[in-house]
């Protein structure tokens, strides 16, 4: 089992973007998260996660899953910039906006774990499937490490379960980064359509 100092390097290594976070603690709870993350199963690098947004939809023909929080990360910034251009200054925490962006699929390393895959799909009855899906699995690990709250949030509920709430201003623009990443990726041809339904 890789140390916990050698998951927080490759995660620095898989997620420059780390380093936009201005806020020291903040910077550093990131690294922390995905590390616990992946130290629970059997994955020592955010690239070895299947790069799709479910475990049963299509992966990246080309890519990683760390190029898919990069993107979703820097679109939610693109997003923000291309609103404040026009509007002015519209109070997005641009630190927690990089966070969140980062953190927004915290439970992947859980839910796409082929172990817990092969798990939970030989006793569905006893334990559901998926079990926890990865936004849900997202808000323990977030929180566990100490992220701030809003940081759970959008790894609770930038995803369908975020139906059921009113999501925070950076809750919203990763929510719709995220889906334009999925939905532009098809468009370029760069799913692999042949994997999974979406
Ligand atoms: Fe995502």
């Amino acid at each position: 089992m890789a140390s916990m100092e050698k998951l927080r390097a490759s995660v620095r290594k898989s997620l420059p973007e780390i380093n936009n976070i201005k806020d020291e603690a903040l910077r550093n709870k990131v690294v922390e998260a995905w590390a616990f993350a992946l130290s629970e199963t059997e994955f020592t690098s955010i690239d070895q996660i299947k790069p799709s947004g479910n475990p049963n939809t299509p992966p990246l023909k080309r890519g990683t899953q760390s190029d898919h929080l990069r993107g979703v990360a820097c679109a939610a910034q693109g997003l923000a910039d291309g609103l404040e251009r026009v509007h002015g200054d519209l109070g997005i925490d641009r630190d927690l906006l990089w966070a969140c962006g980062l953190c927004h699929d915290l439970g992947k390393p859980f839910e796409f774990s082929p172990k817990n895959q092969a798990r939970w799909k030989k006793n569905i009855g006893a334990a559901g499937y998926p079990s926890i899906r990865h936004s849900v699995y997202g808000v323990h690990i977030a929180l566990t490490v100490g992220l701030p709250e809003a940081v759970a949030h959008t790894a609770g509920a930038h995803s369908g379960e975020g139906e059921l709430i009113q999501r925070s201003l950076e809750n919203t623009l990763v929510h719709f980064a995220d889906h334009a990443y999925w939905r532009v990726m098809e468009r370029v041809g760069l799913l692999d359509m042949s994997e999974g339904s979406k």
